[in-house]
């Protein structure tokens, strides 16, 4: 297949709370739709909030190709469509890998951390990607015995994982916010390389108004807020995520 020509959509290969993949004709590459579905606490929340599924696949566009071009192996590869990515097909690890600056969320419902304590260096944790489970933390180890992942895998993952912080945190300070938190999937490809996959979009980060400390991110969702779209939405324009303004 030329790199150019439009992929034709095969068979759904998996389908997650927000995010399709389908299958393509070739067999190293899928294609990834991102959905209006919206879930929180692993999945016992749910909606549908229109304008989601396009925001967050322009915005994750925007991300991927910023961690891209600094060096970042990603599995993104182009825009296809409003909904729709073209990705490469990767062995995805059952693991979350969660990157901390400021406490937020689960941390200070398990530990006690006060909201808003600044955390440096960066906090990294590590959680099963198990929603029956309730998605808990793990240590590296037991990642290792369950067969999920590699010493070296994970020592990688987190690496890059803390790269991804170096880059985004200033990209995020330029545009107004403070990048709170977020959480990672990585894979390996045919090649045997660990590259990041899934996404990065609000609905898998916490990003708060640097001034005001309003969420922008899927907490206004889980706390039922409102203003999700819009505030994705306003998080994406002080980016300049490319298509955001035509589409309101
Ligand atoms: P937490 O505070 O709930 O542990 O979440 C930390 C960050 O990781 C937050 O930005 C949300 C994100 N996250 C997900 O996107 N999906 C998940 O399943 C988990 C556990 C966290
Ligand atoms: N992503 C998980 C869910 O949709 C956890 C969360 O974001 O709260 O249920």
């Amino acid at each position: 297949m030329s790199v150019m020509s439009n992929p034709a959509y095969g068979e759904v290969l998996s389908e997650g709370k927000a995010k399709t993949l389908y299958i393509t004709d070739d067999p190293q590459r899928l294609i990834l739709h991102f959905r209006d579905d919206t879930t929180a606490f692993d999945g016992a929340k749910r909606a549908s909030l229109s304008g989601k599924g396009t925001l967050n696949n322009r915005f994750n566009a925007f991300i991927m190709r910023h961690l891209e071009q600094a060096g970042v192996p990603t599995h993104f590869e182009r825009l296809l469509n409003n909904q729709d990515s073209l990705v490469h097909r990767l062995d995805m690890l059952a693991v979350e890998f969660v990157v901390r600056n400021i406490a937020a969320g689960s941390l200070c419902k398990r530990l006690g951390f006060e909201s808003g304590l600044e955390l440096r260096p960066p906090l990294q944790e590590l959680f099963l990607k198990d929603d029956e489970r309730g998605d808990p933390l793990i240590y590296d180890q037991h990642a290792i015995r369950l067969g999920l992942a590699t010493q070296e895998q994970l020592h990688r993952g987190a690496e890059l994982a803390l790269r991804v912080n170096e880059l985004l945190m200033p990209l995020m300070a330029d545009a107004g916010m403070l990048l709170v938190d977020y959480k990672l999937e990585f894979g390996m490809d045919d090649g045997g390389e660990l590259l990041l996959g899934d996404e990065f979009t609000p609905d898998g980060c916490r990003l708060w108004d640097t001034k005001s400390r309003e969420s922008l991110d899927k907490d206004r969702f889980r706390q039922g807020l409102g203003g999700v779209v819009e505030s994705y939405r306003i998080a994406a324009k002080r980016l300049g995520v490319e298509g955001v303004v035509a589409e309101e």
